[in-house]
C-alpha cells in the first residue's frame, strides 16, 4: 500500500479512473478515510466554518491551519495529504513561499490557493522548489466579499472563457490539481479535458476527474447544506457506511447526479 503521490493521481487521470478528496480536520476523521480508500485529504480552511464557527473562511490563521494539517498527519500515511493557504498569506510569492513551507513542515505534501492567472508566478515558484500546488477556480470562498455571495461562477459565456484561460494559465505554470467550485457541469467538462493535471469538482458535475466533499456534509452535520452536498449517512449504518458509500458513488459515477449539479 504505497501513499498516493502527485504521480498517481496524474496516472489515474490518464486512466480514466475517478479519485476521491475529502475535506476533514482530525485524526479518527483521518484514519477513517485511510481506510475507504479516500486519496486525497483536504485540510481546508472551510474548518473555520465547520470546526469553528465562523460565517466565512476569512478569520482563518495560519496557526489554527497547521494545528489541524499536524492532527490530520497523525491519522493517516497513506493519502495524499493537502493544506489550504488561508486569507491573505499567499498575497506575494514570497509571502506563499514563506506560509507553503510551515504547511509543509506541518505534514502537507501539497498546498491549496484560490485564484486565477495572477498567482501563475506564485505557482511555478513553489514548484521549482519542490511544493506541489493545487489551484482552486470558481467559487472561491475566501473571496466571498468580492463575488457578493457563495453564488455559481461561470455562468455567462465571457467568465466561462476567463475561468478555463485561468486553469490553462496555472497549468502551464505548474500546478498539480486544481479544485473547481460551483461551476456549470459543461464547464468544467471543457477545463478538465484542456488541462493536463487533473482537477476535482465540488458542485461542478460528474465530467472532473475527481470529486471532493467536506466530512460535515456527507454526514448532515450542516444546517443548511449547499445543493451539491450529499448527507450519505442517511443510506448507511454508521459513519465509516457513510464515507465508504460517498467514496464508491463517486468511483462508479453515480455521484454527482443531475440533481447535485449546476446546468
Ligand atoms: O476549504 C475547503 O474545504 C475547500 C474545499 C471545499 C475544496 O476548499
Ligand atoms: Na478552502
Amino acid at each position: 500500500t504505497n501513499p498516493i503521490t502527485t504521480l498517481s493521481l496524474r496516472k489515474m487521470k490518464a486512466e480514466g479512473i475517478k479519485f476521491v478528496t475529502v475535506a476533514l480536520y482530525d485524526a479518527p476523521m483521518a484514519a477513517m478515510a485511510r481506510k475507504c480508500g479516500v486519496e486525497v485529504v483536504l485540510i481546508g480552511d472551510s474548518l473555520g466554518m465547520t470546526v469553528l464557527g465562523y460565517d466565512s473562511t476569512i478569520p482563518v490563521t495560519m496557526e489554527q491551519m497547521i494545528y489541524h494539517v499536524e492532527a490530520v498527519k497523525r491519522g493517516n500515511n497513506k493519502s495524499l495529504i493537502m493544506g489550504d493557504l488561508p486569507f491573505m498569506t499567499y498575497a506575494t510569492p514570497e509571502q506563499a513561499m514563506e506560509n507553503a513551507t510551515r504547511i509543509m513542515q506541518a505534514g502537507a505534501q501539497m498546498v491549496k490557493i484560490e485564484g486565477g492567472a495572477w498567482l501563475a508566478p506564485t505557482v511555478q515558484m513553489l514548484s521549482e522548489r519542490g511544493i506541489p500546488v493545487c489551484a482552486h477556480l470558481g467559487l472561491t470562498p475566501q473571496s466571498v466579499n468580492k463575488l457578493g455571495g457563495f453564488r455559481v461562477q461561470g455562468r455567462s459565456e465571457e467568465q466561462a472563457n476567463q475561468i478555463l484561460a485561468d486553469a490553462q494559465a496555472l497549468d502551464e505554470a505548474g500546478a498539480d490539481l486544481l479544485v473547481l467550485e460551483c461551476v456549470p457541469s459543461e464547464l468544467a467538462r471543457r477545463i478538465t479535458e484542456s488541462v493536463s493535471m487533473p482537477t476535482i469538482g465540488i458542485g461542478a458535475g460528474q465530467h472532473t476527474d475527481a470529486q471532493v466533499l467536506v466530512i460535515n456534509d456527507i454526514l448532515g452535520l450542516t444546517e443548511q447544506p449547499p445543493k451539491f452536498s450529499k448527507n450519505f449517512l442517511v443510506e448507511a449504518e454508521d459513519i465509516p457506511g457513510a464515507m465508504r458509500k460517498y467514496v464508491s458513488d463517486v468511483k462508479n459515477g453515480v455521484f454527482p447526479d443531475q440533481e447535485h449539479t449546476f446546468g
